[in-house]
């Protein structure tokens, strides 16, 4: 049997180390959450960086080192200066912004590609290390876009994927990098490349035409010798797992406290990390425009918005964060109570069971990111709401909503329409809730992660044998 080696920066668990004690926690974040039970099911290994251990006496190092293995999770270190400059910089500072279509976010200066080739570089080390004849590799996202090619001089003969979690940006973005051929390049080391969606393929498709004037045969390139083959393979959640949660007691009895303390009051949901693609600005504006426009509204909405902290060193994200808080600050201000305000602000992340009990709570979700690979919050939401009720605004630069057609599909760059996308969903009849929620979860259900895995897998396995050029 091949064993299934997935690779990727972050791990589905992180080391937080606070005061004196540690803990070893789920990631937050897509990719980890996704990933989390196909490879808890494969029984194979998950490489990749379990988050700061520096500062860890050697008998708690070992007891992490002890809790990953039994995880089957291989960790890769990163010293504090990778950190800065492959994670926080090239990875974030540079490639994030980029495929979000955000150029003004990228620094000047292109200081950290070299630390971001030589950690890619020893991912590959490890990964070779790790690997075993028959083993199937498959890379994940934008930190690592190196990694295929670089294992493909280590392991001539090896079987690799990888998949893009963000949005490949068009060509006219990415031509823009200096290092665009590099990593380009590096990416077709693979045997499969998957997207989210149809148009980023394209994207990808027209950057290899423009800068390598490879010719894609609809999903198959020719390179070194060896066949690529490109694909859409929209990612899922595990649905069942949200169903099961959100009829359990707990997180009923959970619903039901919610529901009393906005007594009165609709629900509005935001769930992101903190990241300024979220467009989390644009959603309260868009909050604060229907209260100033509808007066009726007034007291009668509660919006609960959940910020996850995120890449807290990156300075755009601290800006960020200052600008979220001005904001909630200020609606809350203006149409705040003595008994109520309209925003309820947690900077803070929760566990599954708490998530799925805020959506099971939730009237309208609100998923309105400026851009978005996917958002598997909106996936989430309509798993976890077995009484068939709640309306998904969905904005149209996420890529779920290239599948979700059950949601209220806004602009979000349009306020105005945001907020009467926002207005339709508080005032949507009962039936046609219903029937939207029906066709989101039959979509959502029959779409799930598992399926995604087998279908990714089955597709990477299915291709010929490679073929390798030694010339
Ligand atoms: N999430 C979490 N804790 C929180 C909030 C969110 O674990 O407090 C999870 C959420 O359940 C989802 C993931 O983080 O699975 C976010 O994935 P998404 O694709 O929506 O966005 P990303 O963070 O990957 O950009
Ligand atoms: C997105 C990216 C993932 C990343 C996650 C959380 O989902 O596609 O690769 O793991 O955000 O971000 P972080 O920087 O904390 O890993």
């Amino acid at each position: 049997m091949s064993r299934l080696l997935l690779v990727s920066n972050r791990l589905p668990v992180t080391v937080k180390v606070e005061k004196d004690s540690v803990a070893v926690v789920r990631s937050a974040g897509g990719l980890a959450t996704g990933l989390r039970r196909p490879h808890e099911r494969s029984g194979g290994l998950w490489i990749g960086w379990p988050g700061d251990v520096s500062r860890l006496s050697d008998a708690q190092r070992s007891r992490v080192e002890a809790q990953l293995a039994e995880q089957r999770c291989v960790p890769l270190h990163l010293t504090s200066s990778e950190v800065n400059r492959y994670y926080e910089g090239y990875s974030n500072r540079v490639l994030w912004p980029l495929c979000h279509y955000m150029l003004d976010r990228i620094p000047r200066q292109d200081r950290d590609w070299e630390v971001y080739r030589k950690v890619n570089e020893r991912f590959a080390d490890l990964v070779a290390k790790q690997y075993q004849p028959g083993d199937i590799i498959w890379v994940h996202d934008y930190q690592l876009m190196l990694v295929p090619g670089l294992l493909r001089q280590r392991l001539p003969e090896a079987r690799i994927g990888y998949f893009h979690h963000i949005p490949f940006p068009s060509s006219e973005v990415f031509r823009t990098l200096p290092r665009r051929d590099e990593l380009l390049k590096g990416l077709l080391g693979a045997d499969l490349v998957g997207f989210h969606t149809v148009s980023y393929v394209r994207h990808f498709s027209g950057s290899l035409l423009r800068q390598l004037g490879l010719d894609t045969d609809v999903d198959c390139i020719t390179w070194e010798g060896r066949q690529v083959r490109v694909g859409a393979f929209p990612m899922g959640i595990d649905a069942d797992a949200f169903d099961t949660l959100a009829r359990e007691v707990g997180v009923l009895e959970d619903v039901a406290s919610v529901r009393r303390g906005a007594e009165g009051q609709r629900l509005l949901l935001g769930i992101d990390r903190l990241d300024y693609t979220k467009g989390i600005p644009r959603r309260l504006l868009a909050v604060q425009r229907l209260l100033e426009r509808e007066p009726s509204w007034r007291g009668r909405l509660r919006f609960v918005q959940v910020a996850v902290p995120s890449r807290t060193q990156v300075e755009a994200y601290a800006t960020y964060r200052e600008q979220v808080n001005e904001l909630v600050g200020r609606i809350n201000g203006q149409y705040g109570t003595v008994q109520n305000v309209p925003v309820h602000y947690l900077f803070r992340s929760f566990n599954e069971k708490q998530l799925a009990g805020l959506y099971r709570a939730a009237d309208v979700m609100l998923v309105t990111p400026v851009r978005d690979g996917m958002n598997l919050v909106a996936k989430e939401f309509c798993a976890a709401r077995p009484d068939d009720d709640g309306v998904l605004v969905l904005s149209e630069f996420a890529g779920a909503a290239d599948e979700m057609r059950g949601a209220l599909v806004v602009n979000t760059y349009d306020i105005e329409a945001t907020a009467d996308a926002i207005e339709q969903a508080l005032k949507m009849p009962e039936a046609e809730r219903r029937e939207r929620m029906r066709g989101l979860r039959a979509q959502v259900k029959a779409h799930d992660v598992h399926w995604w895995v087998s279908h990714f897998l089955g597709r990477l396995q299915g291709l010929p044998t490679v073929s390798v050029n030694r010339e």
